[in-house]
């Protein structure tokens, strides 16, 4: 277990040791006081390489491959880290505390998985993930942070890895995901609505995470499988909170708002309809956002049933993908028709390098084909959700594409 005193990064990872600031909090918040009365100590990780540039795209031997970094329970208190290996053991190291893996294999590879708990809300983390004599360079993450007002999260979808070339698809993934941290390096989360890979190639897997793995590793990542993954392998790579009623359904809450995540590749049965108007339903949160890769106001339009429950319980924001375009609705019902505090969808084009027409929809407020790759923040404030929108062009700069605040 974690112990009881707050741990602070007082480096950024440089792919050694890292030192923190540890100091005795105690349970005792009354004394801010205390709160900065601390000790400062070095704590030695021992850090790995990271994988060379040249491998990026293949599975190497030893060292961790796909580490992906998610909460699929508390973000304040709890983390998952996940990766793939040669070997069959593993740890996740933090501090002076081992966490060991659990492990499935397929065929010579094993996938590890560490729940880490007993964290400090609103706290900075350094880790290393692995086996020893091959862990990876450290990383940080930060958890839920009880006192903050408000809170941003990130938005991409479909960077869809193998619909061009795998290299030129996964830098240009590469270069979206990191112009979005530049620009909002406070995020709390990042949701990827899928279609990671093109055509259910899990063979393009590494590259998604190789080009981007600072990033993946550090930055929590929220995932919404789309028609391009596949269920056979992607539970695999990307790791989800476990309350659901099967299938790749979900919830949680952050701050003030509640996530829900639903796999828009099948219809859902009664339990799972059940399950969701109950989650919808019952909770409290200021904020209700759903997540899903193809919905009924993209082009195609699938899940009817779906829309129908968003609209009679008032979900805000539904963060979507799949078409390959930029589109925002205005606040709508379930007919597509405006409605006071309705439900505003939001697709941020791509990630990748697949561009389609434009949708063309009368409830779209924004309906447009840049032929960039995009990426949108949204922020979750007590007053209002604010969704901006950027392209990112060729350097990584990101270019702001569209603002919207609604409530
Ligand atoms: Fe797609």
């Amino acid at each position: 277990m974690i112990s009881k005193m707050t741990k602070r990064i007082t480096k950024r990872p440089t792919g050694r040791a890292i030192k923190h600031t540890i100091g005795r909090t105690g349970f005792c918040a009354v004394t801010a006081l205390f709160f900065f009365l601390v000790i400062s100590f070095t704590v030695d990780l021992p850090a790995g390489a990271a994988k060379p540039r040249g491998q990026w795209g293949v599975l190497a031997a030893g060292i961790p491959n796909n580490i992906g970094n998610t909460f699929t329970g508390d973000p304040a208190s709890a983390r998952t880290i996940t990766w793939e290996s040669s070997i069959g053991t593993g740890e996740v190291i933090i501090g002076n505390d081992h966490y060991p893996s659990t492990v499935s294999s397929v065929g010579s590879w094993y996938f590890h998985r560490v729940d880490v708990s007993g964290l400090q809300a609103g706290q900075t983390y350094s880790y290393v993930a692995g086996s020893p004599g091959f862990y990876s360079p450290v990383y940080n993450f930060k958890t839920e942070d009880f006192t903050a007002g408000d809170f941003t999260i990130i938005h991409v979808t479909d960077p869809q890895i193998g619909s061009g070339s795998n290299a030129a698809d996964a830098a240009v993934w590469k270069r979206v995901i990191e112009s979005a941290v530049n620009l909002c390096p406070q995020a709390a989360f990042a949701v990827n609505t899928g279609d990671i890979v093109e055509n259910a190639r899990e063979a393009n897997i590494p590259f998604y995470f190789d080009y981007s793995q600072d990033t993946i590793a550090q930055l929590p990542f929220i995932y919404t499988m789309g028609n391009n993954d596949s269920a056979l392998w992607y539970n695999r790579y990307f790791y989800t909170p476990a309350n659901g009623s099967g299938g790749f359904l979900y919830s949680f809450d952050y701050g003030n708002t509640h996530f829900v995540s639903i796999d828009s590749n099948i219809k859902l049965t009664a339990a799972q309809l059940g399950w969701l108007e109950n989650d919808l339903g019952t909770t409290a949160q200021k904020w209700k956002v759903a997540m899903t890769h193809e919905g009924d106001y993209g082009r195609s339009g699938r899940n009817t049933a779906l829309t129908k429950l968003f609209d009679k319980y008032n979900v805000d924001l539904v963060l979507m993908g799949h078409n390959h375009f930029y589109a925002r609705s205005r606040p709508i019902n379930a007919a597509g028709m405006d409605k006071a505090g309705g439900t505003v969808w939001s697709i941020p084009n791509t990630a990748g390098t697949k561009f389609n027409a434009k949708a063309g929809k009368s409830y779209l407020a924004r309906d447009e084909q840049p032929n960039l790759p995009m990426f949108s923040t949204v922020k979750f404030s007590s007053a209002n959700i604010e969704l901006n929108s950027y392209t990112v062009d060729k350097n990584g700069a990101a270019v702001l594409f569209d603002t919207y605040s609604f409530r």
